[in-house]
């Protein structure tokens, strides 16, 4: 039994049961009737609205909780972003900082590097002689032109550590060898008297601790002398280990 029946099974109750129905007119009651009939319909038209409203009601909040978990869900996400953001800040800042020490470190240490030897072409005899210094012209290397092959001077461009070797090869008609001097001062040395032997070799390498502007060369013994050719027998070489 559907709804409306009901209720209109229960109103006819109420009018049997009500004192002096009897006495109300036929076309009055049925009047009254369609009247209470139209008023049922009218509050079950009202109801169905109530629930179409209710039901779109849920579906609105269905979807604005949606919408809050994915605002919720993005705002992690950028709280994540943000996070690794910083983080990349922190690395970043921490290598422009490496990058700076790099820079100054490669600036503060200028590239110097030699090797030389005595002719560049034929062949020489040097000394005995008064110009005892020995001017190096053939030149394999001369990174940052410390050294000069007019002078035959090496002028330390920076203050540092540098590492030295020289070797001095001659016949066995003289002593054959040479000092390595800094700044005037005698440091290491070859020496060779002569001997019954046809030919002698000598070398020696030292590590000069030198302010810029020192100076240091090779120059020859007293009564020395050296042989070289384009065999680069007699040679002197040098560079900066590090700045100090
Ligand atoms: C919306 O979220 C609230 C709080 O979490 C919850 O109580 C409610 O049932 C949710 N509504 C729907 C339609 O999912």
């Amino acid at each position: 039994m559907d709804s409306k029946a009901l209720v209109l099974f229960t109103l006819l109750g109420f009018l049997l049961a009500e004192p002096g129905f009897g006495q109300r007119g036929d076309t009055d009651l049925s009047e009254w009737m369609k009247a209470q009939e139209k008023l049922i319909n009218t509050l079950q038209g009202n109801q169905k609205d109530v629930e179409r409203q209710q039901s779109d009601l849920l579906a609105l909040e269905a979807r604005l909780n949606a919408t809050v978990d994915e605002l919720e869900r993005q705002k992690d996400e950028m709280d994540k972003l943000k996070k690794e953001n910083q983080d990349l800040q922190t690395r970043l800042s921490a290598s422009d900082g490496e990058i700076d020490k790099l820079k100054h470190s490669s600036k503060a240490a200028p590239r110097v590097a030699f090797s030389v030897s005595l002719v560049n072409s034929g062949e020489i005899y040097q000394g005995p002689c008064t110009d005892k210094t020995l001017i190096f012209k053939r030149i394999f290397s001369n990174v940052g032109n410390a050294y000069n092959h007019n002078t035959g001077i090496f002028t330390a461009p920076a203050n540092g550590l540098y590492f030295f070797s020289f070797n001095t090869y001659g016949y066995n008609t003289h002593i054959v060898g040479a000092i390595l001097v800094k700044n005037a001062v005698r440091q290491i040395s070859t020496y060779d008297y002569p001997s019954t032997d046809g030919s002698d070799s000598g070398s020696n390498t030292a590590v000069l601790q030198l302010a810029a502007g020192d100076k240091v060369h090779v120059e020859l013994w007293d009564n020395s002398r050296v042989f070289d050719n384009m065999n680069g027998h007699t040679t002197f070489s040098g560079f900066l280990l590090f700045p100090l």
